[in-house]
């Protein structure tokens, strides 16, 4: 059945994949974004949606009128970009979550599926984790995820019905390309210098998931019936895809003949680590991760070469925190990561 689908952070990595997924679904889908990243583009620009350019922060019920759902991706996405900021991190990811939720509810929207993370986990040790594994979330961004799950579940009544989609780390070309999530980053690694440099010592367990299939599994959210999904976490993902940084290493240099692994070590272990279960999305959605690593290295390896991906442009304008940063550092952005209006004096000194 066709709804009337908001997505917040359509300007986004995962954003800009799924819009045109949902849109083949049949949905009428709209956008909110503040937009950090609109023009951190690689390749042809993407034919985005009708959408509005509204911080998180300032959303009422007015941008919720005439909406059956509500997919909401809008965040900072990262733990690097949640260690920067931690407040800021709690008021966007958290806080304003909440408040987004809120106005949904009060403008009648029905159904509000949440871009939650496996990150919850946090160091879970070698064993499968499934939804009902206590979460041991290790960073101000893994915490702010798991807040909202809770207060998102405290509002759920006959009429809301939020959904907790625990992702995978994400892998796959976007045009909205992020550079610093690992697949991505060790693939360009090797494209860009013939090495897969590892700074890790590459025993941790990372659970990976294609662009595609997270959206996938949102737009088979869309299908059910709110009775089977209200208030559950589900985990996004395919158990094949649970992998080592080493192992992630050796997709990436499969996929750019030429290139050789380096494992460093110089920033010792990492205690994130998880091996997640993915049996429950399984059974209760029908739905099943279809993309390898090994074919997103390849993807992702091709488009690199194919759009002359540049150096500079994956160190900056695709790594989410180095991109922050530069806006803020050049005006564009206060320390709350607002956006600056630009004075009509200072546009015509430009
Ligand atoms: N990519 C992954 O590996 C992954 C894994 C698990 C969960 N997630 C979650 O999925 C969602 C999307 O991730 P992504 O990789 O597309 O991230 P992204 O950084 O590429 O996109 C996030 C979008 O949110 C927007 N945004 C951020 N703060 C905002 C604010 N205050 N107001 C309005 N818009 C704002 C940004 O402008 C951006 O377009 C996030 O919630 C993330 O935590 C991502």
């Amino acid at each position: 059945m066709t709804q009337r689908v908001l997505v917040t952070g359509h300007l986004g990595y995962l954003g800009t994949v799924m819009v045109p997924i949902l849109q083949a679904a049949g949905h009428q889908v709209s956008g909110l974004d503040v937009g950090y990243f609109d023009d951190c583009v690689l390749g042809p620009r993407p034919a985005d949606p009708a959408g509005v350019t509204v911080d998180l922060r300032d959303v009422g019920p007015e941008h919720l009128r005439d909406i059956d759902a509500v997919i909401h991706l809008a965040a900072l996405s990262n733990d690097p970009l949640g260690a920067l900021v931690p407040e800021v991190t709690h008021d966007i990811n958290h806080h304003a979550s909440v408040r987004l939720a809120r106005a949904a509810k009060e403008a009648g929207v029905k159904t509000f599926l949440y871009a939650s993370t496996c990150s919850v986990y946090g160091a879970a040790g070698d064993g499968l984790v499934d939804e009902d594994a206590p979460l041991h979330p290790l960073t101000p961004y893994a915490v702010s995820k798991v807040r909202v799950e809770d207060d998102l579940t405290a509002m759920a009544d006959t009429d809301f019905s939020p959904v907790f989609l625990r992702n995978a780390t994400a892998f796959g070309f976007s045009p909205r390309l992020r550079a610093d999530i690992v697949l991505n980053n060790l693939v360009g690694s090797a494209v860009l210098t013939g090495v897969v440099r590892v700074l890790s010592d590459g025993t941790p367990w990372r659970p990976l998931v294609h662009a595609r299939d997270i959206a996938a599994a949102f737009a088979r959210c869309l299908e059910m019936p709110s009775s089977a999904i209200s208030c559950r976490a589900f985990n996004i993902g395919s158990e094949a895809n649970n992998v080592t940084v080493a192992e992630i290493a050796q997709y990436a240099a499969r996929a750019v003949p030429g290139s050789e692994v380096l494992i460093t070590g110089e920033t010792g272990a990492d205690p994130r680590s998880y091996r997640v279960d993915f049996g429950r999305a399984r059974t209760e959605l029908g739905f099943e991760a279809a993309v390898s690593v090994a074919e997103g290295a390849v993807e992702l390896s091709s488009a690199y070469q194919q759009y002359g991906l540049s150096a500079a442009d994956f160190d900056a304008k695709f790594t989410r925190l180095a991109r922050l940063a530069h806006l803020r550092d050049t005006g564009g952005l206060d320390e709350e990561l607002r956006r600056v209006p630009v004075s009509p004096a200072s546009r015509a000194d430009a």
